[in-house]
């Protein structure tokens, strides 16, 4: 299928990226919350941590690690374009741990609250605000505009409808897994 529109392939990744934003904003306020010595508030912390697990990793940096910046990576890059895809996929791990880290310190908290393991969780939620702002913040400033240079009107066209595939597979993919889970 041939997109009708004059979307860039970065269109739906910065639209994607307002989306996180808006979940980092609810977390500064879960952070406020906490450090004015609310209790943690697992309900919505174990939802914001399914949030960047399935949206934010799986589905937007899936985008952009499998297709977006594998196809950048084919192309003759500039020394500075190359050094920053390395730059971007390692916070995308860091990223991922700190997503695992939270995930952990939260069961630990559901399981026995206390006072040192909710400054761990506040602790834990500042590192991703702040790694998801910066991060953020490079690729829409600083190389999601520049690089298009690199790709046809064609690939760009095409890399558009192989996110609109690689999106639709994954509601499929996301229960699947859960049934399986549960199976096991
Ligand atoms: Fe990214
Ligand atoms: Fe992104």
């Amino acid at each position: 299928m041939k997109p009708e529109t004059d979307i860039l392939p970065i269109g739906p990744l910065m639209i994607e990226h307002r989306l996180i934003e808006r979940v980092v904003t609810l977390l500064e306020k879960e952070l406020a919350r906490i450090r004015e010595g609310n209790q943690v508030n697992a309900f919505f912390l174990t939802s914001a941590i399914d949030f960047f697990k399935v949206y934010a990793d799986r589905c937007h940096h899936g985008k952009e690690e499998d297709i977006f910046f594998d196809d950048l990576q084919k192309k003759m890059l500039s020394p500075e374009d190359k050094t920053m895809i390395e730059n971007l996929k390692q916070d995308h791990v860091r990223s991922r741990e700190l997503v695992g880290k939270l995930a952990g310190d939260v069961q630990e908290s559901s399981r026995q609250p206390n006072a040192e393991i909710s400054k761990t969780i506040a602790a834990d939620i500042e590192d991703l605000v702040k790694l998801y702002k910066v991060h953020i913040g490079k690729e829409d400033k600083e190389f999601f505009i520049p690089v298009m240079k690199y790709l046809s009107k064609e690939e760009q066209d095409g890399m558009l409808c192989r996110f609109w595939e690689f999106d639709r597979l994954l509601i499929h993919e996301k229960y699947k897994n859960i049934v399986a889970q549960f199976e096991a």
